[in-house]
C-alpha cells in the first residue's frame, strides 16, 4: 500500500496551490496604492478610471469596463498592463512597468472573480501630493 502514499502527496500539494486564492489586501491593494491610485482617484481621473474603491472601478464608463470579474481578456485593468511600453495605453503611464510577477497575479484575481471588500479594506486613498515649501 506504500505507493498509496506519494500519490496523495502530490494530490494534496495540487490542491493547496490551486486553493491559494489571490488576497486583494496582501497583493491586489498594495499595487493599486503605490502605482495607480495617483493618477486614478475622484480628483484625478485620469482616462476616466477611478481605482479608489471597487464600486468606483466598476463604474460603467463608455471606454469600457476596468474590470470584468472572471475575464482578464477584457479587463482593461489587466490589458493596459500587458501593452508594449510604447502604447500611450500601457499602464502604470510613468514610471517602470509592473514586474511579470504582479502582472500575472493581477490575471489571477480577475480570473478568480476580482474580489475587492467594501469598507476600510478595499478603501485605497491617494497619497496627498506633497505641498511645496514657501
Ligand atoms: C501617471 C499617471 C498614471 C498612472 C500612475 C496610471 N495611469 Fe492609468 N491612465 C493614465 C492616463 C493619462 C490614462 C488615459 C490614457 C488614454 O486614454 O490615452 C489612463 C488610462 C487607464 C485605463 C483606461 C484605458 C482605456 O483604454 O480606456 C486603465 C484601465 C488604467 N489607466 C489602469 C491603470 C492601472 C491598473 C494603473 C496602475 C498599474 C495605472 N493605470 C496607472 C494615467 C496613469
Amino acid at each position: 500500500m506504500l505507493w498509496f502514499l506519494p500519490v496523495c502527496l502530490a494530490a494534496s500539494q495540487l490542491k493547496a496551490s490551486d486553493d491559494a486564492a489571490v488576497d486583494f489586501v496582501r497583493q491586489i491593494k498594495p499595487v493599486i496604492a503605490d502605482r495607480c491610485v495617483e493618477c486614478h482617484n475622484s480628483e484625478t481621473l485620469l482616462g476616466n478610471v477611478n481605482l479608489q474603491s471597487r464600486a468606483l472601478a466598476m463604474q460603467e464608463r463608455k471606454e469600457g469596463p476596468v474590470i470584468v470579474p472572471r475575464v482578464p481578456e477584457k479587463s482593461l485593468f489587466y490589458l493596459t498592463l500587458t501593452l508594449p511600453p510604447r502604447d500611450n495605453k500601457a499602464m502604470p503611464a510613468t514610471a517602470h512597468r509592473l514586474p511579470k510577477s504582479d502582472v500575472e497575479t493581477v490575471r489571477r484575481w480577475i480570473k478568480e472573480g476580482a474580489r475587492w471588500p467594501e469598507g476600510k479594506d478595499g478603501e485605497i486613498i491617494p497619497r496627498k501630493p506633497k505641498l511645496k515649501a514657501g
